[in-house]
């Protein structure tokens, strides 16, 4: 048995604490976790006693953790994106080799900074771009990067954020606005703005981006339409960002799960929103039903720390989450395009917009030889590929485990980051984390360009 990396967590929250914290639940021998830092009372203590850390190894904050030598060899960076550089800085300067979340930070030089004292301090600072660890995206690159498209010509990529995600993050929730949080393009779409340059295995040299907020405003509530849904909204069957509908049926998060799956899920998630006592019933005999019937996960604890009829109920009445989403303080974009022309040439678009019917990315690559088709979403993904000449069509499922947090590159990112600590893989790291930085320097590129309308060149991000 190997003897488990010791790490510590800065931000018990969603990411660190429900997402890769139970890497050490799943693997013990892998990763152990031996002090957290975490200012909201229950979250540390729920965290301290799945993790068995000890009263002295709890901090209610980064900095008196990190003012001790270094407790371990990892320290996992979970905070939101404009608390980010302090702790990280200081995490590295103490020793720890980092797993960073995205974006990095939310200034541009302070992402320049990070790499900068990853440098100096010789520590790995993996930036969590779960995507290239997921076995959807590893396959689309492969397939690129096996020839059989031939010259790549136009690639079309789209993040279709659910209308209902939307709401939840980017009208009423933690992202909603530019300062306080980031800019969309970086919050959501460095993700895509790092997979497309490594599955096409070139950079781009000019982009322009547009994109505005049209639809989450005050001039678009309905007629009467309160401060909060449940003050006796005039719209409440018709709305579709209506809170109850949202978080207490739920019936638009199953729908994005039934869209994007196949088989016995496609069907189960589908029956859940039109007949959920179904379901339920059905759930004594079919137990893997349960992870439906019985589901209290995001974005639920977002709404509160316990999920239950009673707690979401009153996150409704008195929380961000029950706010109308016409009256609330949003002023990120809601839809935004960025062109690209990459080195060879290629022409290539990403378009993100929060008006989807159901949360999926999707890829069009068209190449000299053949074309590459992609979805994926939280229920399952595919790529479908076609030859020109021969006509010859393949299917590639990808889809991870239902339950496996972003495709399956949740848990893998882990793994991968605690194989390059045992590994001592510094220089290989120092590569990712460059990639990483250039990803957030074309996002603040676009976001540039949105704003001042006009294109601009590769020396701005290179
Ligand atoms: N990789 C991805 O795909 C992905 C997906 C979603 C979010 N994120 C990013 O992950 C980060 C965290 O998001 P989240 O949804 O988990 O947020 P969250 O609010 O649930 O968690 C952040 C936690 O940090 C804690 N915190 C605040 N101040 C602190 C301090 N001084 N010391 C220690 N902890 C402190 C908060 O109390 C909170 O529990 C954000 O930057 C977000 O953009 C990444």
């Amino acid at each position: 048995m190997t003897k488990p990396i010791h790490a510590i967590l800065i931000g018990a929250g969603n990411r660190g604490a429900q997402c890769y914290a139970p890497y050490a639940i799943a693997h013990p021998d892998e990763l152990k976790f031996v002090a957290v830092a975490e200012p909201i009372t229950e979250r540390r203590k729920t965290f301290a006693e799945q993790h068995l850390i000890p009263e002295e190894m709890q901090f209610e904050s980064w900095e008196p953790l990190l003012d001790k030598p270094a407790l371990g060899d990892v320290a996992l960076i979970c905070t939101q994106d404009w608390q980010h550089t302090a702790p990280a800085v200081a995490a590295m300067r103490a020793g720890y080799h980092i797993l960073l979340e995205k974006p990095m930070a939310n200034k541009l030089e302070e992402c320049k900074q990070l790499l900068q004292v990853s440098q100096e301090t010789k520590r790995q600072m993996r930036i969590c771009h779960v995507l290239r660890y997921t076995p959807h995206f590893q396959k689309m690159r492969e397939l690129v990067q096996s020839g059989v498209l031939g010259q790549i010509v136009q690639v079309d990529h789209r993040e279709n954020v659910s209308f209902w995600h939307m709401a939840h993050s980017y009208v009423r929730g933690n992202w909603h606005n530019r300062e306080q949080s980031s800019p969309m393009i970086l919050a959501k779409c460095c993700h895509d703005l790092d997979i497309l340059p490594w599955v096409l295995g070139q950079k781009p040299n000019k982009l322009a981006s547009v994109g505005s907020l049209m639809h989450f405003k005050q001039e678009n509530a309905p007629e009467g339409a309160p401060q909060r849904c449940l003050d006796g909204c005039p719209a409440a069957e018709t709305c579709p960002y209506y809170a109850p509908h949202l978080y207490q049926d739920m019936a638009p998060f199953w729908n994005s799960i039934a869209e994007t799956s196949t088989g016995f899920s496609r069907w189960a998630a589908h029956q859940y929103t039109e007949n959920p006592e179904m379901i339920k019933a059905l759930s004594w005999v079919v137990p893997p039903l349960k992870q439906m019937t019985d589901y209290t996960g995001w974005p639920l604890t977002v709404l509160t720390q316990q999920p239950t009829p009673e707690s979401i109920l009153e996150a409704l009445k008195n929380g961000p989450y029950g706010r109308c989403v016409y009256h609330c303080d949003n002023d990120v974009v809601d839809h935004q395009v960025v062109m690209m022309q990459f080195e060879d040439h290629a022409s290539v678009t990403l378009t993100m917009h929060g008006h989807s019917h159901y949360e999926y990315r999707s890829t069009r690559i068209e190449g000299s030889h053949g074309r590459l088709l992609a979805e994926f979403g939280n229920g399952g993904s595919w790529i479908h590929l076609d030859e020109h000449r021969t006509d010859w069509h393949k299917e590639f499922d990808t889809s991870a485990e239902l339950g496996e947090g972003h495709g399956g590159g949740d848990f893998r990112l882990v793994a991968s980051f605690l194989q390059s600590v045992r590994d001592k893989a510094y220089e290989e790291s120092l590569q990712g984390a460059r990639e990483a930085l250039e990803s957030h320097l074309l996002a603040f590129a676009a976001e540039e360009s949105r704003l001042d309308g006009k294109f601009i060149e590769q020396e701005w991000w290179s």
